[in-house]
C-alpha cells in the first residue's frame, strides 16, 4: 500500500471523519491497510457485509461465533455501530448497492451516524470498487481513491514469493536487477491478487522467473483489460511510411516523437496529450493512428466506443477507470479512440434509455482527458461533427484538432506510390502522375480500392499490372466525396478556423 494511501486514511480517521469511502478493486488489500491502522490507533475492527453480517475482522468464514445474523440488514447494522461504544473501525464491503436511490432508510440513517460519529472515535470505511453516493450524502462522506499497487509494493510481493518458492522447492532464483525492474514494470495496473497469481503461475510453470516472463505477465495484462470490455492491446503493422499527405500531421507527430521520454520531461516538456483527427472518411486517419505507435515505438491500445452503450456489458464508469488505469500503467502508450462520434451519436439518442450510463462513462473519459498526467497520447478521430459535443473539443483535451481533407493532385501521387509499392511492384513502371491527376476527389481508400481491384483484373486476364487496369478502375468508380458533397462542404466550413490542415491544403471536390 502507498504509504501516502495509508497516511491518508489515518489522518482521516485521527480527524474524525465519519464516513469515508475507499475506491479500490482489492477487498483484501484494503482490510489489511485498515487493520494495521487499527492496531496502531488502538480500535477494534469490525467487518460487514450482506452475507455475514456484522463481525470483529477475522472472524473465519465458517465461524457462528461472534456472528449475529440479524445485522445482514443495513439497517440494523447501522443500529449496532450507534449502539457500540468502544473506539472502533467498521468497514463496509460492497455497501454501495444501498446507497442507491429509493433507499431512504438507508440513506438517511447514514446521515444520523455522520453527525453521531463525529463525536466518537469511531469511523464507517465503506469499501467498493464503484462510487455511488446519493446527494444527500455527498457532504458526510469522504472520497479516498485507492491507487493500484505501485512498483515498492509489488517488489515486496515479489520478495515474498521467490522467498517462498526457494524454501519450498529448495532451488534458488536469482533475480538479476534488471529481470526484476522489467518484471515489476509490467505488473503495473494488475492489482495485487493479479499479480500474485500470474507470478506463481509462471514460477510453478517455469520454475523459474526471469525477463522474458515479462509476456506472460503482459498476457495476464490483456486478460485484465479485456474483462473490461472497453480497451485492447492493438497489433499492428502499419508504419509512418504508409500514411501519404498529411505533412502538417506527419511533422507535428515526428517533433514529438520522444515527447513522452523521461528525457523529455527531464527537458522540460510537456507531455503531447492527444490530437483529434477530424475528417473525410478513408483518408487515412485510423491508419495515421496505427502508425504514430510504431513511429513513437509505444504499444498500442484501442478503446472500444462501441462498447461504451449501456447495452453492452462492458459499459460501467468502474470499466472505464479501470480501463484507463491500466493504460496509465503501461504508460508511455499511445490510446487511440477510433471513431468517438459513433459513441457519442447514442448519447443523445440511445443514451436517454440506458439510464444515462453511457453519459457517465463518456464523462469519465472526458475528465481523464483533461486532467491526466500519465504519459498517455490520445488519438481520437471523427468522420462528423454533429455529434461531436462541445466539451469534447473545448481547449485542454487535445493539442490540436487536425483536419484531414481528401489528398491534393500531389498527395494522391504519393498515395498511389505507397499503394502500388506495398503490393509489391516497382512504382517507376506506372505513370503515376497521370493515375493522381485522373482520381479527383478520391480518398486514400478509394486509391487503394482502384489498384486492388486493376490487379485483379489483370491475374484474371493472365498479364502483370499496368498503369491501365488502374485508371480504367478509377473511371468506373464514383467517389464518395462526390455523393456526400453536402456533408463535406459543411465538415470544411466547421473546420475552417477551428482546425490545422492536416495535409497540404484542401483537396478539390471535382
Ligand atoms: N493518406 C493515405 N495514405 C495511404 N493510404 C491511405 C491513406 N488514406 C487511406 N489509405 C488507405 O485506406 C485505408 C483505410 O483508411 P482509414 O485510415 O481507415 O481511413 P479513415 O480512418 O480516415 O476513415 C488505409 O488502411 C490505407 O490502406
Ligand atoms: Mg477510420
Amino acid at each position: 500500500m502507498p504509504q501516502s494511501t495509508r497516511d491518508q486514511i489515518e489522518l482521516l480517521i485521527r480527524a474524525r471523519t465519519p464516513i469515508l469511502y475507499a475506491v479500490s478493486w482489492e477487498e483484501t488489500r484494503v482490510r489489511d491497510l485498515v487493520m494495521e491502522i487499527a492496531k496502531r490507533r488502538n480500535k477494534k475492527l469490525f467487518e460487514w457485509s450482506v452475507t455475514s453480517g456484522l463481525s470483529p475482522a477475522g472472524t473465519p468464514i465458517q465461524a457462528e461465533k461472534g456472528r449475529s445474523p440479524a445485522t445482514r440488514d443495513p439497517l440494523v447494522a447501522l443500529d449496532h455501530i450507534i449502539e457500540q461504544m468502544e473506539p472502533a473501525l467498521y468497514l463496509l464491503h460492497d455497501f454501495h448497492p444501498f446507497l442507491q436511490k429509493n433507499n431512504f432508510a438507508v440513506i438517511r440513517r447514514l446521515k444520523e451516524i455522520a453527525i453521531h460519529l463525529r463525536n466518537s472515535f469511531k469511523t464507517v470505511i465503506i469499501v467498493s470498487s464503484v462510487v455511488e453516493i446519493p446527494p444527500e450524502l455527498e457532504k458526510e462522506i469522504t472520497v479516498v481513491d485507492v491507487p493500484l499497487p505501485g512498483t515498492p509494493e509489488l517488489s515486496g510481493l515479489l520478495d515474498g514469493i521467490v522467498r517462498e518458492v526457494n524454501e519450498a522447492q529448495k532451488i534458488s532464483i536469482q533475480l538479476p536487477p534488471a529481470d526484476r525492474e522489467a518484471l515489476l514494470k509490467a505488473a503495473l495496473g494488475l492489482t495485487l491478487t493479479e499479480a500474485e497469481n500470474v507470478f506463481a503461475k509462471v514460477l510453478v510453470q517455469n520454475g523459474r522467473l526471469e525477463a522474458g516472463d515479462v509476456t506472460s505477465v503482459f498476457a495476464e495484462k490483456r486478460q485484465v483489460l479485456r474483462k473490461t470490455g472497453l480497451l485492447e492491446y492493438c497489433e499492428t503493422q502499419e508504419e509512418f511510411g504508409h500514411v501519404g499527405g498529411m505533412e502538417n500531421l506527419k511533422e507535428w507527430l515526428r517533433k514529438r516523437q520522444a515527447a513522452l521520454s523521461d528525457k523529455a520531461r527531464d527537458f522540460g516538456l510537456p507531455p503531447p496529450r492527444g490530437v483529434l483527427l477530424l475528417g473525410v472518411q478513408g483518408c487515412g486517419k485510423s491508419l495515421c493512428a496505427k502508425a504514430v505507435s510504431a513511429l513513437w515505438k509505444l504499444p498500442l491500445l484501442r478503446l472500444d466506443v462501441g462498447r461504451m452503450f449501456g447495452s453492452f456489458v462492458g459499459s460501467s464508469e468502474e470499466n472505464m477507470r479501470r480501463a484507463i488505469r491500466i493504460a496509465e500503467s503501461v504508460a508511455p502508450a499511445v490510446l487511440w479512440v477510433d471513431e468517438i462520434d459513433k459513441a457519442l451519436a447514442g448519447i443523445g439518442g440511445s443514451g436517454s434509455t440506458d439510464g444515462g450510463t453511457t453519459a457517465r462513462v463518456f464523462g469519465t473519459l472526458l475528465t481523464w482527458l483533461s486532467e491526466k498526467t500519465a504519459p498517455v497520447f490520445v488519438i481520437a478521430t471523427a468522420n462528423e461533427i454533429s455529434h461531436l459535443p462541445p466539451e469534447l473539443l473545448r481547449k485542454g483535451r487535445f493539442d490540436e484538432i487536425f483536419f484531414v481533407d481528401l489528398p491534393t493532385e500531389e498527395e494522391r501521387k504519393d498515395i498511389f506510390r505507397i499503394h502500388i509499392t506495398r503490393r509489391g511492384r516497382n512504382e517507376k513502371r506506372f505513370d503515376v502522375a497521370a493515375l493522381a491527376a485522373s482520381s479527383t476527389g478520391f480518398s486514400g481508400a478509394e486509391i487503394e480500392q482502384a489498384i486492388v481491384a486493376g490487379m485483379f483484373d489483370a491475374f484474371s486476364a493472365g498479364r502483370e499490372l499496368e498503369t491501365g487496369d488502374v485508371s480504367r478502375e478509377l473511371a468506373a468508380t464514383v467517389p464518395l466525396s462526390r455523393t456526400m458533397e453536402e456533408g463535406l462542404a459543411k465538415l470544411r466550413a466547421w473546420a475552417d478556423g477551428r482546425a490545422r490542415m492536416a495535409g497540404a491544403g484542401r483537396g478539390p471536390t471535382r
